[in-house]
C-alpha cells in the first residue's frame, strides 16, 4: 500500500513512517519537498542500520494526497484548515487523522472545534466521498521512533466508513503488538482524542514519559 503522509516531517509523521516504511511505500509530504527528502532519508538510513529495508520518499504535501492510498494528516489542529486549503484529490480516498486539538494552562485540557472533534472538523473540510477515519491519536511519536521498543498498546479507531475503518485497523495490527480497537463511528472520535490531554496530565502530575492505553 501507499501511504501518504501531510505534514510528514514532523513528530507523529516520522514516528509512523519508521514503524510502516518496511511493508509500505511513505510518501512522506511536506511544504517543503527538499525538507521531506532530508526526513525521508534519515529515516530510511536510520531502518537501514538495523537491517531493516525501507521505502520513504521526500515529497510535497499534495503528492503525498495524489500518490497514497491511505492519507495521514499529520499536523497540528490549529494548522489544518490552512494546510488542507490549497490541497485537492480527497475524493474517495481513506483519510486519517490522529489529531488532538489540546490547550494548556496550568495543565491540558481538551480544545475541540465547534464540529465536535478534530476528526469531524477533518470530515467538513474534505469531499464528501473522502473516508475520514481517526486512529494513533494517543501513542507518543517518541514511542513510533524508539523501533527497538515493542508497542503494547490499544489504538482506538473510528470512522463512519465500515470499510475504511478496518483496512486502518488491519495496519494498525501490522505493527509491532499494537492491537486496534473499534470504537464506534467518528462522531466517538472526541471521546479519543480527549484521552491525550488526560495521558499528558498523567505524565505531568506523576512524573512518567510517554503514557499510553490498553484496553482490556
Ligand atoms: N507528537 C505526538 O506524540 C503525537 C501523538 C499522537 C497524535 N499527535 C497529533 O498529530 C498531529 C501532528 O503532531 P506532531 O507532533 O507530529 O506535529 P509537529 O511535529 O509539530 O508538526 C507536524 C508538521 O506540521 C507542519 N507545520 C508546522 N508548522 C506549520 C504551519 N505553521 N502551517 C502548516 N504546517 C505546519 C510541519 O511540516 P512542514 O514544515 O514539513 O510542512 C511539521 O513537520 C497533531 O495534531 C497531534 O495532536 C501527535
Amino acid at each position: 500500500m501507499k501511504i501518504g503522509i501531510v505534514g510528514g516531517t514532523g513528530h507523529i509523521g516520522q514516528g509512523l513512517a519508521c514503524r510502516l516504511s518496511h511493508n509500505h511505500e511513505i510518501i512522506l509530504g511536506s511544504r517543503e519537498k527538499d525538507k521531506a527528502s532530508e526526513a525521508g532519508e534519515c529515516i530510511i538510513n536510520a531502518l537501514n542500520e538495523k537491517g531493516i529495508k525501507s521505502k520513504c520518499t521526500g515529497a510535497t504535501n499534495q503528492e503525498a494526497v495524489d500518490e497514497g492510498d491511505i492519507v495521514v494528516l499529520s499536523v497540528n489542529y490549529k494548522y489544518l484548515k490552512a494546510t488542507l486549503e490549497p490541497l485537492k484529490g480527497f475524493e474517495d480516498k481513506i483519510v486519517i487523522s490522529p489529531i488532538n486539538p489540546i490547550g494548556k494552562g496550568d495543565y491540558f485540557y481538551y480544545d475541540p472545534p465547534k464540529e465536535g472533534s478534530a476528526a469531524l472538523a477533518v470530515k467538513s473540510l474534505l469531499p464528501k466521498s473522502a473516508k475520514v477515519v481517526s486512529a494513533f491519536n494517543n501513542i507518543s511519536a517518541n514511542k513510533w521512533k524508539h523501533i527497538d521498543e515493542e508497542l503494547n498498546y490499544s489504538v482506538a479507531v473510528c470512522s463512519d466508513d465500515e470499510d475504511a475503518k478496518k483496512q486502518v485497523m488491519n495496519l494498525v495490527n501490522e505493527v509491532s503488538k499494537l492491537k486496534a480497537i473499534d470504537a464506534g463511528p467518528l462522531a466517538m472520535s472526541s471521546v479519543v482524542e480527549s484521552i491525550t490531554p488526560l495521558i499528558f496530565n498523567i505524565a505531568k502530575y506523576n512524573d512518567m514519559k510517554d503514557v499510553g492505553v490498553k484496553f482490556i
